[in-house]
């Protein structure tokens, strides 16, 4: 009766299984893998958040497909702000990134259509592109000298693959698309006529003394298609607003706007509120992204003090941005098992292999957003815990 594209598989693994025990058993567990800002202590008062309960937001509807002029606005000052210009006609405002990714892969693919990911990644796009129809084929990244560079013998075609996906910077690798994998990527694209897909949650997270290669709406080659929103950028996932901007060749601008407006339009999806909200939200979100930045600097830096003082051949990968620091276990310390003394000392965290890291490098990939006690409370368990394995 039902679809094949809902076929998932719901059983718990032994990690969820050890975690919902000891929940169930009321022992305490402090949560390195949570990053929900909001969670964490990064909310909007509700002075700030005004807007979303004006009269005029609730109580009519002046539905434009693309988003309220005024809210996409917002998003050009954003992108101008970082030193790009972006017409109002190419910016397309969504219920969230997700809903942007499952937008941008109706725009491309039919169902049985393929797209190249990276991996690792955070595992999102299994699950969309599965309600999309559509098919995902990893290419690698890997580490090189402090940095996470494409595998190029990884990056190949299929027969039906329609685009690349790109997250600039990575989440948990924190790791952005450099000069070098731009145009790695350009090459691909414009030889196999691809798009190219580039999520930049992240974008304005970078590591103190990194330099970020910047946003990538400028692209003027290749089509392209750039998601954000503000779970990320004003620290609001529960808003519920993303984006997506068309760039490329003007032609593609003009028919894939076209077309994504159909989308948006069957859909209707983004409420009224949050973006009369999002002008204010966009333009004074940076005091609590500082502050979040600071928060993760913090916590990576109580990490790597713990990590040089454990006395294990443990460490942490470079951080080039983002809320996630990844611990490299020592070698023959398997992740879950590690994991699961993890969770009997009073630790959560996610194993690498949630994130398709390599079977080859074991490691945890820890939240930096926690709140510094919970963090040190949560080291200390994994300190026990690594102890024991
Ligand atoms: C890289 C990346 N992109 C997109 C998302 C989803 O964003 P949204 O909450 O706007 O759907 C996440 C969620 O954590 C993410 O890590």
């Amino acid at each position: 009766m039902f679809s094949s594209r809902l076929a998932f598989v719901d059983t718990p693994n032994a990690l969820s299984q050890a975690k919902e025990k000891r929940l169930a058993a009321g022992l305490p567990l402090v949560d390195l893998a949570d990053t929900n800002p909001a969670n964490a202590g990064f909310a909007w008062s509700a002075a700030e958040l005004g807007p979303l309960l004006r009269r005029d937001g609730i109580q009519r509807q002046d539905p434009d497909p693309r988003g309220l002029p005024a809210a996409r606005t917002a998003v050009a000052d954003y992108y101008a702000a970082r030193g790009q210009r972006v017409a109002l006609d190419r910016i397309f405002l969504s219920a969230s990134t997700s809903e942007g990714y499952a937008w941008v892969f109706k725009l491309l693919c039919n169902p049985g259509d393929e797209l190249l990911v990276p991996e690792p990644a955070y595992p999102l796009l299994e699950v969309i592109a599965a309600l999309e129809g559509v098919t995902l084929r990893p290419y690698r990244l890997v580490p090189l000298a402090g940095e996470w560079v494409i595998d190029s013998v990884s990056l190949t075609m299929g027969r039906q693959t329609r685009g690349i996906l790109c997250i600039n910077p990575s989440n948990p690798t924190g790791a952005f698309v450099g000069r070098r994998d731009r145009d790695v990527l350009r090459g691909f694209a414009l030889k196999h006529g691809l798009a190219l897909v580039c999520d930049e949650v992240f974008l304005d997270y970078p590591a103190e003394g990194t330099v970020s290669p910047g946003t990538w709406v400028g692209e003027s080659q290749v089509p392209m298609l750039v998601l954000s929103g503000l779970s990320k950028v004003a620290l609001a996932p529960q808003l519920k607003l993303g984006w997506v901007v068309t760039a490329g060749p003007a032609d593609f601008i003009r028919e894939a706007g076209r077309r994504l407006e159909h989308v948006a339009d069957a859909f209707l999806s983004v409420n009224t509120p949050v973006q009369l909200a999002a002008v204010d939200l966009l333009r004074r979100a940076e005091p609590l992204r500082a502050a979040v930045r600071a928060r993760v600097a913090q916590n990576e830096a109580a990490l790597r003090a713990w990590v040089a003082a454990c006395g294990q051949p443990c460490s942490v990968l470079p951080r080039p941005a983002g809320w996630s620091a990844i611990l490299a276990l020592p070698p023959g310390v398997a992740e879950e098992r590690f994991l699961l003394r993890g969770v009997e000392e009073g630790v959560w965290a996610h194993p690498g292999y949630f994130y398709g890291m390599p079977a080859s490098a074991p490691c945890v990939v820890l939240s930096l957003l926690t709140n510094p006690d919970a963090f040190s409370l949560g080291l200390a368990a994994l300190d026990r815990a690594l102890r024991r394995s």
